[in-house]
């Protein structure tokens, strides 16, 4: 474009303008450094440029074009200068491009908290801890000797049957009681044994309210040469006071387990009405919280432990029941549905 012919006739000289104001004010406009607007002003003031080039020519005009067509040559040059020096100006005063503000607000984070169910287990754990206790786990999917038949639960207990528990098409099942992991720990250990082991655990429930067909369990076990009924109660009310309340009082009733003997189930005094009765405890002024015993000769002979040496207890109880008691939830389903409006309350 810069060898243009020597003579420009208007109607090139016209069209040229019309191009410079089409494109030369837009692309000085869109320059994003001084680096790229000195090669506009060369191509478009430069001496080279169609510019000059039409400024040449025009002596070579009818004089009424000369009139009409150099006022408009020279406002157009006029105004192409004055555009280069804005943008340089603007270009020189301009921060760097990677310029931070420090002063802005960052982007909010939101932020995490336990789950209410992991919140209540931590919360346990670290009761038993303090008793040194040692956090274990086992497995979800189990085998029948694990779940039923070390723990002494008879072939025709019905627990064992598909009603209560789900089996797999292996022959295997999900485990539904965290009493398993006694059976894993004894048989990889030697006493003197102190372990929780909290944990889901899976029953063929229909889910309502108080139900669902998984929930969370913690099991304790102590073993030792001499581990009495009378260490049990002590370790259980330290537990249940530390988590309900100095005041509260602790009731032992006879139950059954096959894996415990004797085997209890324990109440709380309601630490909502003080065990006056009130609609957190059915108006019995008690809440049950846990089942446990001494663990069953049958059990250690299962592990191999000789039940003449050693004695110990267990313990289980239900971490959703304890969370629902402890902050007034009324309905299981909460703690699966993921909804951050209950969620939040515990954060
Ligand atoms: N495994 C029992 C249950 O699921 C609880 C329990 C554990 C009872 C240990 C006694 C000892 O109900």
């Amino acid at each position: 474009m810069t060898d243009a012919p020597d003579i420009l006739s208007p109607d090139a000289m016209h069209s040229i303008l019309e191009d410079i104001e089409t494109n030369a004010f837009r692309r000085i406009g869109e320059a994003a450094g001084l680096a790229e607007l000195e090669p506009l002003r060369i191509e478009y003031l430069g001496r080279k440029s169609r510019m000059s080039h039409l400024l040449r020519s025009l002596g070579g005009l009818a004089p009424e074009d000369r009139t009409r067509l150099g006022a408009r040559a020279n406002e157009v040059r006029k105004r192409l200068e004055e555009s280069i020096r804005e943008k340089e100006a603007a270009l020189k005063k301009a921060p760097p491009k990677q310029a931070l503000d420090f002063t802005l607000p960052g982007a909010p984070v939101p932020r995490g908290a336990e789950h209410p169910i992991t919140r209540t287990i931590h919360e346990i754990v670290s009761v038993f801890e303090r008793l040194n206790f040692e956090w274990v786990s086992g497995r979800e999917i189990e085998t029948e000797f694990y779940n039923f038949t070390a723990l002494n639960i008879p072939l025709d207990h019905p627990s064992r049957d598909a009603f209560d528990t789900f089996f797999t098409r292996g022959g295997n099942l999900l485990r539904s009681q965290t009493s398993t992991v006694q059976i894993r720990v004894m048989e990889k250990r030697k006493p003197p044994l102190r372990v929780v082991a909290p944990g889901r655990v899976y029953r063929p429930d229909t889910v309502d309210a108080s139900h669902s067909f998984m929930f969370h369990q913690i099991e304790g076990l102590m073993v030792d040469d001499r581990t009495t009924f009378a260490d049990l109660k002590g370790v259980i009310h330290l537990f249940l006071r530390a988590l309900f309340g100095e005041t509260s009082r602790i009731r032992f009733r006879p139950h059954f387990f096959p894996f415990t003997e004797p085997s209890v189930e324990v109440d709380v005094s309601c630490f909502i009405c003080r065990a006056e009765g009130c609609s957190v405890c059915g108006q019995k002024g008690w809440l049950e919280v846990m089942g446990a015993g001494s663990v069953d000769p049958a059990v250690f002979q299962a592990v191999g432990y000789d039940p003449r040496k050693v004695q110990g207890f267990a313990f289980g109880m239900g971490v959703e029941r304890l969370a629902m008691l402890r902050h007034g939830i009324n309905d299981i389903r909460l703690f699966y549905e993921n909804d951050l409006r209950f969620l939040k309350q515990f954060a």
